[in-house]
């Protein structure tokens, strides 16, 4: 964006002055500017928030429909996250807390276990409902934040924050060889796949009356695609297994396409056991030579969460 080029309002994904200019400066966490979203943001909120509400009520875990209302959420303006922290906090002392982008892994994983939720500020645009190069507001505050009231879900991510930030911190006092940096990668990747199975494309079996042969989702990426969520449910073309710990630690995904394989829990309960074992496992160094393949993690990612487990230890 040389000098001279005509200036975007607004908070779109990827033409966000703002938010180029926090990068540059290299500020991860910064503010939410509320006054900067554009017309065209609001309307883009709004265009997604309608066309989701019959497929949450269809296919969501019910927790999540009761967050979306506990939350004050509404489909008219792109949600202050001041106010929805407002709401949040007091359930379960979660945080929605604004980043200006990617969040290096074991930083995310860190926020979490202190019950802080990255969260981008920008919103896809508008012309463009179902093209998401990255996350956006939408996805992190629709998406993710509704499940954040539920008190056994809420435990279980802070757990899992604090597991998986633990597997670097088990890991830096060693010496900083080629096999050190190997183990480190190998367990970013196991966390990478158990986060990406369970929090964002985990479905969950429903006892009661729900659609699609009593399979609720709980995972933020279904939540927020308009397309996946229904498919995930319906479509003959998913692989849906009960919850393996040792098939997921070791099973690559891919972020470009819907998902071919979808894993089930029982409970949020069940979900948190499940986390139990991904521990026990990390500390007796299971998790230090998983399968390889994606995520790919690279070796700026390596030292990025070196340094800053070092820093908190
Ligand atoms: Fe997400």
């Amino acid at each position: 964006m040389g000098t001279g080029v005509e200036q975007v309002p607004g908070l779109t994904t990827t033409k966000a002055p703002f938010i180029e200019g926090a990068r540059s400066r290299g500020d991860l966490f910064i503010t939410q500017p509320y006054e900067k979203y554009s017309e065209e943001n609001h309307q883009s909120w709004r265009n997604l928030y309608a066309r989701m509400l019959d497929r949450w009520e269809r296919y969501a875990n019910h927790r999540f429909l009761e967050g979306l209302d506990s939350l004050g959420l509404n489909g008219e303006r792109v949600p202050r996250l001041e106010e929805v922290n407002g709401f949040l906090a007091p359930l379960t002392g979660f945080k929605a807390k604004p980043v200006s982008g990617y969040v290096p892994a074991y930083l995310f994983f860190d926020c979490l276990g202190r019950r802080e939720f990255p969260t981008t500020i920008t919103i896809r645009d508008v012309a463009t409902p179902d093209y998401l190069p990255e996350p956006d507001i939408f996805h992190d505050i629709a998406g993710h934040v509704p499940m954040h009231t539920d008190p056994a879900f809420a435990e279980t991510l802070v757990r899992f924050g604090q597991v998986a930030a633990g597997a670097v911190e088990r890991l830096v006092d060693q010496d900083d060889t080629t096999e050190l940096r190997e183990r480190v990668a190998s367990n970013m990747r196991a966390m990478a796949r158990f986060f990406w199975f369970t929090i964002e494309f985990g479905l969950m079996r429903d006892g009661s009356d729900g659609g699609g042969d009593g399979l609720r989702v709980y995972g933020s990426g279904l939540l927020s695609s308009y397309g996946e969520i229904q498919h995930s449910v319906e479509s003959e073309a998913v692989q849906r297994y009960p919850f393996q710990l040792e098939w997921i630690v070791n099973q690559g995904f891919r972020i470009d396409r819907y998902q071919p394989l979808l894993f089930v829990v029982d409970s949020f309960d069940h979900l948190f056991d499940e986390v139990n074992r991904l521990e026990d496992w990390m500390k007796e160094g299971r998790l230090d030579n998983v399968a390889p393949g994606e995520p790919t993690i690279s070796e700026e990612e390596i030292d990025i969460s070196l340094a800053a487990a070092r820093e908190e230890g």
